[in-house]
């Protein structure tokens, strides 16, 4: 046995040290499935573990103080502790609390067991019997698994009783009359209800019978004498269950419970489970094992809840597993399942033994509990704390770094759901009522009810906790977040409340994706990027703040934006559009959202932002694909008939994606969908990251889906006449270039010959030259003729975006550090578009009084068009059609580059 401080300096002694200061973390991890910890009770949200391992390794050494402020189900604090890292774990939620500290204490497995069958045991003979049934294959005594009950309505038009079990569903809330003179359909939602009745129950016998079959009048008069005896029962036996009344809030609105007659959480069993569990509770109550033992037994208690309620729906393809209820919304499904309390108690138990094997291992005595922050900083190693983090405490300077799951939005409403668990569960939480999820940070989607939250609450409560944060953090330490969301008010709303409290995203100089990056979710989540709408989030995004010293609140606040601010937000909207074909609202905001916080300051210093009304000015959006178009696009490829848009032709994000793609099917044959879209979303940093449409888009055209037979995994590989895009010949020396003047001649150069021509007759009279980075890589040719450019200051250029760019241009022609003229090669009009809307726009955004002299070469079939493309309003507008000019390829003669290099 290790003291704390050794096992601290063992991990150290594995882990290479940081380099300081800490860069963002750049590469996201291909996130894996749950391990057996995380499979003892059941939370919402939680989040894959290699994900948090991956953060709190970059950001975190050995020894450090985690804090994890909304730390849910315990993904955090497992891990640090894991890792050796000290850490405090705060959720407003005393399930979450509760999970994540047993899913960290130490555990004797024996014990457990023991604890285990001393409560089956002395529960059995009140428990069983009220499943008992008899097996219709051996006669004998036995006990149901399950009962499958059904909803009985009226049918609005015959007014017979329609069992909704048997009735056709020919689509969700819809049935037909089962009357055969009648055969009408109806929603069940419109008519009356009359009753429930069981339809058939499940037997799994000693005889090794295990199936469906109908109940006999013996079943029905059990049931019977449950329903009547019920109170006489309860009273007897000293029975408890919970009486909680069920929350006037989002889930009751949701599925409208009171009107059903759902008044009681108790109203979401049937009587006999109400039973069951009350005889089950009595029993793990009455046990005397010691107080750690028996968390597990009721923690196993409360995660068999979920199967022995009547939200679990009834369907045809639970009758061979285990059914459960999905746990995200309080419902009454037509037709349920009745599950046997005993069996999915019995069930759990190896469950809890599997995660305590694993964390036992894993964190072993590295657990220390403390409720004192003192202490931690001595020799405990964690603190759980079930209260709302936007008062912690904690003293300041004190915490390495946070990280954290907060909730996005009003996607889960925590508290109300968990409630569900914790009226169960009130002697061993310590509670007595539902939980207090006044200061819950989450939005509803209702409102009309004493804890209605709308977006301002949401945004207000981070705010504060997140100024907690701030408060007790190092000074240079981070605030890593993971974050998922459609919704674009709700991305403002988080990253105003980071704004304000004084965190912001790193510069792109200290790293390229600005503190952003993607994660792709859990392997299996995906089959094909088909199969995903366009618009809806695979996976998370991971932030990573910086703390900066507060801004007083009371800073330049302006009430809106300035001219300057709005133009600078315009183009830079529609530069992306542009790039990558039209954008969803997360590809936006992960370009954007830098550009808010750090460069035009919006979040701290323009008091009414509205990002939906300002795109809405400016851009159109397309609202079957859920993506912004600039106006231009919307204008070109709108097609009235289809009142849809048509395929934007030339997308350059498509080129990016193809190049990762391709090279890696070259390397790896096939590949599965996670690596795929691990591949994409690794390789490109933000701003190049492509949508999925555009992914798709080669996906369909150079690859095929398919299914590797040693793995079973499906996938993609190249389609077997896969040809690259782009052919590039080792290009002829000039002499074999031959003479040039004459169309026949010159259309048939490749994009490479033209480039080596000009940079030929360049180099012949005196000039350097350059040629792009992507041209270089792939010919040797091109790295030997090249001038190297190393220093922008040479130069005399500043930015090292606008270096970087002007680096990745065709060719330039150097005169010592002067650069008179560059060359864009194209050799069809979708190239030539890009170069110009796209490489030398670009290039004049960001360095507007470059005196550069730029030149598109086109074919000459493609010449007028070219010009006519030049000459678009946008480009005059922006002058750059006295900026560029275009040149086809039959001008190319030694005479003429002397020319235009020397004017
Ligand atoms: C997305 S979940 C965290 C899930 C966790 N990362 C995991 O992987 O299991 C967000 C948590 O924030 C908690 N929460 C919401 N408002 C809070 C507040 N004011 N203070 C503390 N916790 C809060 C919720 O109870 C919920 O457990
Ligand atoms: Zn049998
Ligand atoms: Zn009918």
């Amino acid at each position: 046995m290790f003291s704390i401080q050794q096992e601290i300096d063992n991990q150290k002694a594995q882990e290479s040290p940081k380099l300081k200061p800490i860069k963002p973390l750049e590469h996201p991890v291909q996130a894996a499935q749950h391990t057996p910890v995380y499979k003892m009770h059941r939370y919402y949200a939680r989040r894959p573990w290699n994900v948090f391992e991956n953060i709190i390794k970059h950001y975190t050494e050995p020894g450090d103080i985690i804090l994890d402020p909304f730390c849910g189900g315990g993904v955090t604090v497992v891990e640090a502790l894991k890792l050796r890292r000290k850490v405090v774990g705060v959720d407003l939620n005393p399930l979450a609390t509760f999970i994540t500290e047993m899913e960290i204490t130490q555990l004797d497995i024996n014990k457990f067991i023991k604890a285990f069958e001393e409560v089956k045991k002395s529960s059995a003979d009140k428990i069983k019997p009220l499943y008992k049934t008899k097996c219709l294959k051996c006669k004998k005594d036995t006990f149901a698994e399950w009962f499958e009950w059904s909803n009985v309505f009226e049918c609005p038009i015959c007014h017979q009783e329609v069992i909704l079990a048997n009735a056709k569903k020919p689509k969700a809330g819809v049935y037909i009359c089962t009357n055969k003179k009648c055969k009408q359909a109806f929603k069940p939602s419109e008519t009356i209800k009359i009753k429930e009745v069981p339809i058939n129950l499940l037997v799994d016998c000693n005889c090794g019978y295990k199936g469906l079959q109908k109940l006999t009048d013996r079943d029905f008069d059990l049931l019977n004498e449950i329903d009547k005896n019920f109170s006489k029962i309860v009273k007897k036996e000293k029975l408890w269950y919970p009486t909680d009344e069920f929350p006037d809030g989002d889930l009751e609105k949701d599925h409208g419970l009171f009107k059903k007659g759902i008044k009681y959480f108790s109203d979401l069993f049937t009587k006999r489970n109400l039973l069951a569990n009350s005889f089950l509770l009595k029993a793990i109550q009455l046990n005397t094992s010691d107080e750690i033992t028996k968390k597990f037994i009721y923690m196993c208690f409360s995660n068999s809840l979920r199967f022995t309620n009547r939200m679990v729906a009834g369907n045809p393809n639970w009758r061979g597993g285990n059914p459960e209820w999905g746990g995200h919304a309080y419902w009454q499904p037509n037709v349920f399942n009745e599950v046997n309390v005993y069996s999915a108690f019995s069930k759990l138990a190896m469950g809890i033994v599997r995660g305590k094997e694993f964390s036992n291992q894993t964190i072993g005595d590295f657990f220390s509990i403390s409720d004192s922050f003192n202490e931690i900083q001595e020799n405990k190693t964690v603190n759980l704390y079930n209260r709302s983090s936007h008062k912690l405490p904690l003293p300041e300077n004190s915490i390495d770094a946070v990280i954290t799951d907060p909730p996005f939005g009003g996607n889960v409403q925590y508290a109300e759901l968990s409630d569900f668990w914790v009226i169960w569960l009130k002697d061993i939480l310590k509670k007595d009522g539902i939980i207090d999820n006044k200061y819950e940070a989450i939005q509803t989607r209702h409102s009309g009810f004493e804890s209605a939250k709308d977006e301002k609450h949401y945004e207000e409560m981070l705010y504060k906790i997140f100024k907690e944060c701030h408060r007790v953090l190092k000074p240079n330490g981070y605030m890593v977040l993971t974050f998922h969301n459609k919704d674009i008010s709700v991305w403002m709303s988080l990253h105003r409340a980071a704004n304000r409290a004084g965190f912001k995203l790193p510069s792109e100089d200290f790293s390229e994706n600005r503190g952003i990056i993607y994660q792709p979710p859990i392997q299996n989540y995906t089959q094909t990027f088909h199969t995903k709408a366009s618009g809806s989030m695979l996976g998370d995004f991971i932030l990573s703040f910086q703390r900066i010293d507060t801004i007083d609140d009371a800073h330049k606040i302006s009430s809106m934006l300035s001219q300057e601010q709005e133009k600078k937000l315009v183009d830079k909207i529609e530069s992306l559009l542009v790039y990558h074909g039209g954008a969803d609202e997360n590809t936006l905001m992960t370009v954007l959202v830098p550009f808010l916080m750090n460069e035009i300051h919006v979040f701290t210093d323009v008091a009414n932002f509205n990002f939906e009304s300002f795109l809405k000015k400016y851009f159109s959006l397309d609202s079957k694909q859920k993506k912004w178009f600039t106006k231009e696009q919307f204008t070109e490829y709108y097609d009235p008939k289809t009142k849809r848009l048509r395929p934007i032709d030339f997308v350059k994000a498509e080129e990016f994606s193809y190049n990762v793609i391709v090279s890696l099917l070259k390397q790896r044959h096939f590949v599965t969908v996670d690596e795929l879209l691990s591949e994409v979303y690794t390789k490109l940093v933000n701003s190049h990251r492509p949508g999925i449409e555009a992914v798709n888009k080669v996906l369909d055209k150079y690859c095929e889906m398919y299914e590797d037979k040693k793995s079973k995994k499906k996938g993609y590989r190249l389609k077997t006449d896969f040809k690259p895009k782009e052919k590039i010949d080792k290009p002829y020396t000039i002499d074999q270039l031959g003479l040039f003047g004459e169309d026949s001649n010159t259309s048939n150069l490749s994009h490479n010959e033209i480039i080596q021509l000009v940079a030929h007759f360049a180099l012949e009279l005196g000039y350097k030259v350059h040629v792009g980075k992507t041209e270089q890589n792939k010919e040797k040719d091109f790295r030997i003729i090249s001038s190297s450019m190393q220093f922008k200051e040479d130069f005399g250029i500043a930015n090292a975006n606008a270096f970087k760019k002007i680096k990745e241009i065709d060719l330039l022609i150097l005169e010592g550090y002067e650069v008179p003229a560059v060359f864009e090669v194209t050799t069809s009009i979708d190239t030539a578009r890009e170069a110009i809307n796209d490489r030398f726009r670009d290039l004049f955004t960001i360095l507007p009084n470059t005196k550069i002299n730029a030149f598109v070469i086109v074919k000459d079939v493609d010449y007028n068009k070219a010009k006519e493309m030049l000459n678009s309003a946008a480009n005059k507008k922006d002058k750059l059609n006295s900026r560029i000019r275009i040149i086809k390829v039959s001008e190319l003669t030694k005479q003429f580059i002397n020319e235009i290099l020397k004017s």
